[in-house]
């Protein structure tokens, strides 16, 4: 049974292939409003999320499916101690997929090895957002024409951030990219996504703390939230969580085709004043990835033999 659990779960073709279906969902909306006709997705969410299980969950209605859902650890027998295995086990004999988030790295894998339907990774701890990556992809191939020559800026908390993970898996496979690594100290890259992504593939980076002096040379910059939820400390948290503001003042020196990215939730990182510039992409990111996990939705159920 296919599942997604992180980006090298996806070839580069197939990857190309889901922004082609996505780009036709856009066009032809009506075309593919029945396709998913008396199926269930049944979407697991055991920590916050805003646009990720409503898009998904809107995903599979302008498919024709119908949504399943448990919001929320403390409302489900999670709270009784049923374990991942289990409980996905028994989502099996409900739903025809599965979009599953929760805190622990890895929980995602444990739950694709006990589903007997897909499961679709949509976050599990500080490891990863493959879902997320897709919304991204899709906004910088329709913003910039593809994924050649680009200088990409990310800038926040790049230790904890699960999106820039699956992001520089990603970006790290197509051709001619350079990255700029925007962070604190404290919350550079880890090691294993810098040896699996940028090392491995010999991709020219930098690792800078500050970003007016970098913001020039980006095509692309995608800020994040310092994630609170994954710090041992609260204090460490409060000396770090303003280290970057974006605003109209220090995008003077931005390029002005720049696209400004951000997986949202948003916190102090963006100021609001930055959000009429056409340079910001946030927006478009989040109606990007609804298109997006509509086309992975068709293509697992597709390969399940489901559809
Ligand atoms: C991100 C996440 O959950 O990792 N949000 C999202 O899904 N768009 C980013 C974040 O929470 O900072």
């Amino acid at each position: 049974m296919r599942s997604i659990i992180d980006i090298p779960d996806l070839s580069l073709p197939e990857l190309d292939a889901l922004m082609d279906t996505a780009e036709d969902i856009i066009r032809r909306p009506g075309d593919y409003a029945e396709v998913c006709r008396h199926k269930k997705l049944a979407t697991l969410f055991f920590e916050p999320s805003t646009r990720t299980r409503l898009s998904f969950e809107a995903a599979m209605y302008e498919l024709g499916g119908n949504v399943i859902s448990v919001a929320g650890a403390d409302a489900s027998s999670v709270a009784k101690g049923e374990s991942v295995a289990d409980t996905v086990k028994t989502v099996s004999c409900y739903a025809d997929i599965i979009a599953m988030r929760h805190p622990k790295e890895g929980a995602a894998r444990v739950a694709a090895m006990n589903a007997t339907v897909p499961v679709i990774n949509a976050g599990d701890g500080g490891h990863a957002h493959p879902t997320q990556t897709l919304a991204d992809l899709l906004t910088i191939r329709r913003e910039k024409g593809g994924f050649s020559g680009l200088t990409v800026g990310m800038c926040g908390d790049l230790k904890f951030g699960r999106t820039v993970h699956s992001l520089l898996s990603a970006l790290c496979r197509y051709e001619n990219m350079r990255f700029v690594l925007i962070s604190p100290e404290e919350l550079k890259v880890p090691s294993y996504v810098k040896s699996e992504c940028l090392k491995r593939n010999s991709l020219p980076y930098t690792q800078v703390t500050d970003l007016e002096s970098v913001i020039g040379d980006l095509d692309i910059l995608y800020m994040t939230r310092v994630q609170r939820e994954r710090f041992f400390n609260e204090e460490d948290y409060v000396r770090l969580k303003d280290s970057y503001i974006l605003t109209p003042d220090k995008l003077r020196k931005a390029k002005a085709d720049l696209c400004i990215m951000h997986p949202l939730p948003r916190v102090n990182e963006i100021s609001v004043a930055v959000d009429t510039d056409p340079r910001a992409c946030y927006f478009k990111q989040v109606l990007n990835g609804k298109f997006m996990r509509e086309a992975l939705i068709l293509k697992l159920l597709k390969e399940a033999g489901t559809l």
